[in-house]
């Protein structure tokens, strides 16, 4: 019998990549999306890559009513919740709208899994929630200070979640906590897709090299770093999907709540990063050097260890790999999917 898995947000640059990687590895999904920051097309080209069809709604997750309809008509076992909004800036001019969306999506989501009885959940969080934690590599249980409100807003959906654990022994939970996902699935047909002019570095380079942006600013070269520029613990959003399906595959065997940071655990510099792009795509990404950007930390990465002990997986593809896939998704799809 297969297992059906609920993916919010299954049109999202993450969710998509781990319906992909859901689908391949023997599960059914059933897709919500409001397609504010998507679009259907997405779930298309998932459908054209796996050979699979699999059902999608387009609802709001806050939406109590739309919500119990689509868990009416399917019997899942299990809830990816990738769905949210995510844009640092926005959130600091915004916090209501941060902690309105994230915090009530979250929690819509669990009442309806609670009344159902089914507590198999996969939370998309954020290294974001370590902030000025100042150990390096960052640890599971390395303390929580975000900086920022989007930061915050994670981490009070993960304190729900711990006490929802304490309140009842039956929950099965597992946190997990991105580092920098980056690259697209290899066959260039899904990968990220901004709206507006990126704020993250992969996208920002990738539409240098279309001619999209005249060159990449890079922000801060006076860091205490080997170059001076930011480090960062980039990995290939299709080893990050396959980090999901390990976390689900860990829940159908254990109960209680787990946090995972899943990066590679080692960092590059912004030139590191700009100079693998480069010889990927064989094009040449003019920069300059602009002043540090408010908010960014110098340096950080993962400890991994955990990800690897408790649910055997490691990621496994390198930057190259990671700069050859963005630019196979932007050259094959100059405007994104529109
Ligand atoms: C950002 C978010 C983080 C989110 C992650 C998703 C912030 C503070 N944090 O992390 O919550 O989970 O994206 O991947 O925004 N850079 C440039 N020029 C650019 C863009 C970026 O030099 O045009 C540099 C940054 O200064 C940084 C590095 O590239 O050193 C990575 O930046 P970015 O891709 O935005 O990711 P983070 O800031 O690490």
């Amino acid at each position: 019998m297969k297992q059906t898995i609920l993916v919010t947000g299954g049109a999202g640059y993450i969710g998509s990549h781990t319906c992909v990687e859901l689908l391949a590895s023997g599960y059914d999904i059933v897709v919500v999306d409001n397609f504010s920051n998507s679009k259907p097309a997405v779930l298309d080209r998932v459908g054209q890559i796996s050979g699979q069809e699999f059902p999608w709604y387009e609802i709001d997750v806050r939406d109590r009513a739309a919500l119990a309809r689509v868990f009416g008509k399917h019997r899942f076992s299990g809830v990816l919740h990738c769905a949210g909004v995510k844009s640092i800036a926005e959130a600091q001019r915004d916090p209501l709208k941060y902690y309105q969306h994230n915090l009530e999506a979250s929690l819509t989501l669990l009442e309806e899994m609670a009344e159902r009885g089914l507590k198999r959940l996969v939370f998309s969080s954020s290294a974001t929630v370590y902030g000025e934690c100042t150990q390096i590599p960052y640890r599971e249980e390395s303390p929580l200070k975000p900086n920022t409100v989007y930061g915050r807003s994670k981490m009070v959906v993960e304190d729900v979640l711990h006490d929802l654990a304490s309140a009842d022994e039956s929950w099965r939970i597992a946190i997990l906590r991105y580092f920098n996902p980056v690259g697209a699935h290899p066959s260039g047909l899904i990968g990220e897709d901004p709206n507006g002019t990126p704020n993250n570095l992969m996208p920002y380079i990738c539409q240098v090299a279309v001619g999209k942006q005249a060159e990449l600013a890079i922000f801060g070269h006076d860091y205490p770093t080997p170059d001076g520029t930011g480090v960062r613990d980039y990995l290939h959003v299709a080893d990050l999907a396959e980090g999901h399906v390990r976390a689900l595959d860990y829940l159908g065997r254990e109960t209680g709540l787990v946090t995972f940071n899943l990066g590679t655990g080692r960092g590059y510099s912004v030139l590191e990063v700009v100079r693998a792009f480069e010889h990927a795509s064989g094009r040449a990404i003019p920069f300059r050097y602009a002043p540090r950007r408010s908010g960014d930390l110098a340096s950080y990465y993962a400890d991994t260890s955990r990800a690897a002990n408790t649910l055997d997986w490691r990621a496994k593809r390198s930057l190259g790999e990671m700069c050859a896939d963005a630019w196979r998704w932007q050259s094959k799809n100059p405007g994104g999917y529109a």
